[in-house]
């Protein structure tokens, strides 16, 4: 079989007149370093050193990009070939200059092969960046060790420990790039290939960064690693990142290079890189729905009904997105109320400089605040984001009909209430589709699009455009009570545990040792346990899974907004252990007959999230999922699952679903058919026949449409 990628080779002849091999890595999308570009590295650089006619070398990118790293596809199945970092030697001892012309991405390995090089030249549209510590990993092809001795270890800590690109005019402060020039590929190329000729015959053993070791001014290793064990709770690369970085300080290149290749080995066969490498993959492949081949419509103009958090929320999303936006709220309070926390919530962006004046005026511009359903003609999409009840969003969807153009998209963010039935109150159901967003919408990665049983092939492909354009985390899910992550999630057995004997502070701690953000008692108490507890009370629809979340509201205990709920909380809303709201779960126990109880974390953790893995599968069985990774991405964009583990059902496999099973079956719960025929037939979730067996159950109900 033929190698994926290659490297092309020319010879461009520069305006000194000098000879100049240009060397090309070409592997469609992103320049990946396949092994057919690591290999034909070491073919061409051997040619461009041979030929006497060459005396410099420039090394560049095709499809519109430098190159965006190692190829990750490749981990998985095993590498073959030059491996990376021996490359990366090879170009750098080169005896003739090498530059870099670098537009657009510089990533991962890719920047690694940058600072390789001799020189590096990028135009104005370029990012360097290594972004591995998303993947649970670090540089391994050098960056480490080259990085540091370039730019001091202080600003590579950052650099690596956060993994977010540096612009090209950020790039050149730091000393990452030498020029940047302004133009298109055409122009760095002709930039690059004049500086490497001017490079001929000047000392080039300065500029390679395996010499020396890095400056170490300034840095407190232990500080960082602190400050990198908060910001990044729980992920073992920042830490592996930092090993390697200090190494670079005290060693030469040689023995630092033996740090990295023993850290980089420890992530790469860890759990941690396993399931973030699942993650990258599984983020870009919710966006693509199985069968689907209808073209999106136009998404030029955008209306949204309803004001509120939601409404302005999604505002903000699709005027950031370049969308002229309707905000229609026929109360004109509320719509007073819903622009000015839109306003609001761009000044702090101006203040916190992630947006400028100018920007946030732009997107402004393109918010129209309205009051009257006729504003909403030419919408390419409306999306109705008004509180949950059936009634007043059937009206909303009866108001569509005599305003919104034809073929206009008619969503609704309901997170709970059936799409069929709202779009039953339309004369055009195949419009109609969900768009779950999720709260704050301005800020959650996860957009859930609810396909009903009438929604139309091209209603779905618009909103999953829609979902693309507003730069949300897309899936297609279908139309079943919670939808996908409050289905899966709301099945977690927190209140089995806080009914059960378990304090909050004990059930939290688990958690969040586990990688959740929050443990499940502080997010009732973010939440407000008034919320739900309001509307028990009023309807008398208390049960006995609330009997502690009710006595808290019946104590007037909300959670953080009125500084009491399962904790206490001071004025910055800092928060303690409460005896009173303990002594007051402890007496809802007495009467309920249960006592006080310890388990082990472990034990709390498959208490609170095997019944969520178990729910996936019910989603599959059902084909209201198209795959076990839209499930995971829902829980990792919609509630902080930790990124690191995958996920719920990539927690699964990893654990094994046969001892899922037992536990599931030990706990009392009903297992689902599905997780049983998984078992029973030795199914892992990447094979063949689980596939085909889903794919029947998610095209079962898409044939139904
Ligand atoms: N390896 C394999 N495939 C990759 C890839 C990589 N490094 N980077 C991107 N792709 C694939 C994507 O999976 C996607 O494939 P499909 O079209 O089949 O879904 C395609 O390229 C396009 O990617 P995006 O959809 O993400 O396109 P984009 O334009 O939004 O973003 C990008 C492009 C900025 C390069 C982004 O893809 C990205 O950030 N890539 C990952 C970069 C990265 O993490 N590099 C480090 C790799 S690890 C490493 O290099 C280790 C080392 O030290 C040796």
């Amino acid at each position: 079989m033929a190698m994926k990628g290659a490297v092309q080779y020319e010879k461009r002849t520069a305006a000194n007149g000098a000879c100049v091999a240009v060397l090309t890595m070409d592997s469609a999308p992103v320049n990946a370093l396949s092994a057919g570009v690591r290999t034909g590295f070491e073919t061409r650089i051997a040619e461009a050193l041979a030929d006497a006619e060459v005396k410099a070398i420039v090394i560049t990118g095709a499809h519109g990009c430098f190159c965006a790293g190692a190829d990750i596809s490749e981990f998985a199945s095993g590498m073959s070939g030059p491996p990376l970092p021996v490359v990366i030697n090879t170009i750098e001892a080169s005896t003739k200059p090498v530059v870099a012309a670098i537009d657009g991405v510089a990533l991962g390995g890719g920047c690694e092969v940058a600072l390789g090089c001799h020189y590096r030249v990028a135009s104005t549209r370029s990012q360097a960046g290594l972004p591995e510590v998303n993947l649970g990993l670090l540089p391994g092809a050098g960056g480490t060790q080259r990085l540091p001795r370039l730019i001091g270890a202080a600003a590579s800590i950052d650099f690596m420990c956060r993994g977010a690109p540096l612009k090209a005019d950020q790039a050149a402060k730091v000393g990452l790039f030498d020029t940047v020039v302004a133009g298109d590929k055409a122009a760095v190329l002709k930039a690059a290939v004049d500086f490497a000729a001017e490079k001929v015959g000047s000392d080039i053993g300065p500029r390679r960064l395996s010499g020396g070791t890095a400056k170490a001014a300034g840095v407190d290793f232990a500080k960082k690693r602190k400050e990198y064990d908060t910001l990044r709770k729980g992920e073992v690369a920042p830490q592996a990142i930092i090993t390697c970085i200090e190494a670079s300080t005290d060693r030469e290149f040689t023995e630092g290079m033996k740090v990295e290749g023993k850290e980089f080995g420890k992530l790469m066969f860890g759990d941690q890189s396993k399931a973030l490498q699942y993650m990258f993959f599984a983020e870009r492949q919710c966006a693509k729905v199985p069968g689907l081949e209808a073209k999106p419509g136009p998404l030029d103009m955008c209306g949204i009904v309803g004001a509120g958090l939601m409404g302005g929320g999604i505002a903000m999303c699709a005027a950031e997105a370049g969308m002229r936006v309707v905000l229609l709220d026929v109360d004109p309070g509320n719509l007073d109320r819903g622009m000015a926390v839109i306003k609001k919530n761009y000044a702090r962006s101006v203040d916190r400089k992630s947006k400028t004046q100018s920007q946030v005026d732009k997107i402004m511009s393109l918010i129209s605040p309205s009051t009257t359903y006729d504003s909403l003609g030419q919408c390419d999409i409306v999306v109705e984001a008004v509180f949950e009840n059936m009634d007043l969003k059937k009206k909303i969807f009866q108001s569509f009909d005599g305003v919104c153009k034809p073929g206009c998209i008619l969503a609704t963010n309901t997170s709970r209430l059936n799409i069929d039935t709202i779009a039953s109150a339309t004369k055009r159901p195949e419009d109609v589709i969900g768009c779950h967003f999720f709260s704050p919408a301005n800020v959650m990665k996860l957009l859930e699009n609810v396909r009903g049983p009438r929604s139309s092939p091209r209603t779905i492909a618009t909103a999953m455009a829609f979902g693309q354009k507003l730069k949300k985390v897309t899936c297609l899910v279908g139309n079943c009570d919670g939808f996908i992550a409050n289905r899966v999630m709301g099945v977690s057995g927190w209140t089995g545990l806080i009914n059960g004997g378990l304090l909050p502070h004990q059930i939290d701690q688990a958690a969040e040792s586990y990688g959740m953000k929050m443990g499940p008692a502080r997010m009732n108490d973010l939440v407000g346990l008034d919320l739900f507890g309001r509307e028990r009370a009023n309807t008398g629809n208390a049960k006995p899974d609330t009997i502690v979340t009710d006595a808290m509201f019946a104590a007037n205990r909300y959670g953080q907004k009125n500084g009491k709920g399962f904790y206490k909380y001071d004025d910055k809303l800092r928060l303690s252990r409460d005896p009173e709201a303990e002594a007051l779960i402890h007496s809802v126990w007495k009467n309920a007959g249960a006592t006080p109880k310890t388990m082990s974390d472990e034990e709390i953790i498959d208490t609170l999230y095997l019944p969520v893995v178990n729910e996936g599968f019910k989603c599959l069985e059902e084909g209201m999922a198209s795959r076990p990774s839209d499930i995971d991405v829902c829980c990792v964009f919609g509630y902080n699952w930790p990124r690191y583990t995958g996920g719920p059902m990539q927690w699964a496999s990893a654990v094994g679903l046969p001892k899922i099973l037992e536990k599931l079956e030990a706990m009392g719960e009903k297992p689902s058919e599905l997780l049983k025929e998984c078992v029973k037939n030795n199914w892992r979730l990447n094979s063949k026949a689980f596939t085909a067996r889903i794919s029947s159950a998610w095209s079962g109900t898409w044939s139904k449409l």
